[in-house]
């Protein structure tokens, strides 16, 4: 499970005063509903308070030592319990207050934070952040009122020292299995400039494009790694997944249906299926992931492969 902390602060690292926000940012509190939505917030009794009501859409985890009971929410006794309570959530949002924030930050994997700029008056601050956080991600809002920009800051220190490049390559697809995109990125550049490998050139690609990198760059890179090891199914699934998510869908699928061809399984026909490409099932009666259904695919997949929309 990925722990975000998802904050707003000024300049001089305000975030509340007198028990409120010091500002209205209607385009912020957009922000915070959409990356939230469907998932856990946790937060402190105070920003609960300050609130007033539960989170619609999401659990609400309230950590408090003072209170048994609050209608809607979850009640927790401390960060460690509040964050056991959604184990197996694939990411938790730790909304603040200062005191949450200050405890979570060793902890926290991400951060999407808004700065505020402008300076304003306040009582509670955003602590200091480590220089283990890494900008993945950055919108500048300079025509809004007050002007904003929307970052997104990774952790990036879990990398270890004096990995050699195997290493580094396997933390890169610890990091990938886990949706860390941003840290799987720096483990794969790290393990290129130890040792030079088409396989995992065409993962950092994947990488590159999932956090935000410049998909252009992230295409030419795989299709270049494709080109020095053309039938390698890794390389084909992740140039596949580039093409398309850098806008070259038909290159895309026609790369990913190349690797059923070639052997590749059920990844790609994930992939396929979440473009809408796929055929019915083999056996109506059976569900797609039944055993038979999937045999059946696949060989009909490699006879006779779909034909471009
Ligand atoms: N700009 C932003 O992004 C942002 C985000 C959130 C909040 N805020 C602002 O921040 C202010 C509130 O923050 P705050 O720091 O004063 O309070 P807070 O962190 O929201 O709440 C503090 C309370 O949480 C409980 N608590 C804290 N640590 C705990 C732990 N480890 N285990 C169990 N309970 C724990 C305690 O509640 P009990 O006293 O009940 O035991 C404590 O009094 C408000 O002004 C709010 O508007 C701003």
């Amino acid at each position: 499970m990925i722990i975000s902390i998802i904050a707003a602060m000024s300049e001089d690292r305000v975030i509340g005063a007198n028990g409120r926000l010091p500002w209205n940012i209607p385009a912020d509190l957009a922000r915070f509903k959409s990356i939230t939505m469907g998932h856990a917030v946790l937060m402190g009794r105070k920003t609960y308070q300050s609130i007033g009501h539960p989170l619609e859409g999401r659990k609400n985890i309230v950590l408090t030592r003072t209170l048994s009971k609050i209608e809607g929410c979850q009640v927790a006794r401390s960060l460690r319990e509040g964050i056991a309570a959604v184990e197996g959530d694939e990411e938790i949002f730790i909304c603040g207050g200062e005191e949450i924030f200050r405890e979570a930050l060793p902890i926290c994997q991400r951060i999407y934070l808004t700065i505020v700029h402008g300076s304003y008056q306040g009582d509670i601050y955003f602590p200091e952040l480590p220089g283990c956080f890494v900008e993945s991600h950055r919108e500048e809002n300079p025509d809004a009122s007050p002007p904003t920009s929307f970052m997104v800051l990774e952790k990036a220190d879990r990398i270890q020292p004096g990995a050699d490049a195997a290493e580094l390559r396997q933390k890169g697809l610890e990091a990938v299995n886990r949706h860390l995109y941003f840290l799987a990125r720096c483990c794969f550049q790290q393990a290129l400039t130890l040792e030079e490998s088409a396989e995992t050139s065409s993962d950092y690609a994947f990488c590159l494009v999932k956090s935000s990198g410049d998909s252009q760059a992230a295409q030419a890179l795989a299709e270049t790694a494709l080109q020095r090891d053309p039938e390698n199914l890794r390389i084909l699934l992740n140039v596949g997944r580039v093409q398309i998510l850098a806008g070259a869908k038909e290159r895309g699928l026609d790369t990913l249906r190349k690797g059923v061809q070639l052997g590749g399984g059920e990844e790609f026909l994930t992939e396929l299926t979440r473009c809408g490409t796929r055929n019915d099932r083999p056996i109506k009666s059976l569900p797609r992931s039944h055993p038979l259904n999937r045999y059946l695919g696949l060989l009909m997949h490699r006879i006779d492969p779909p034909k471009r929309q």
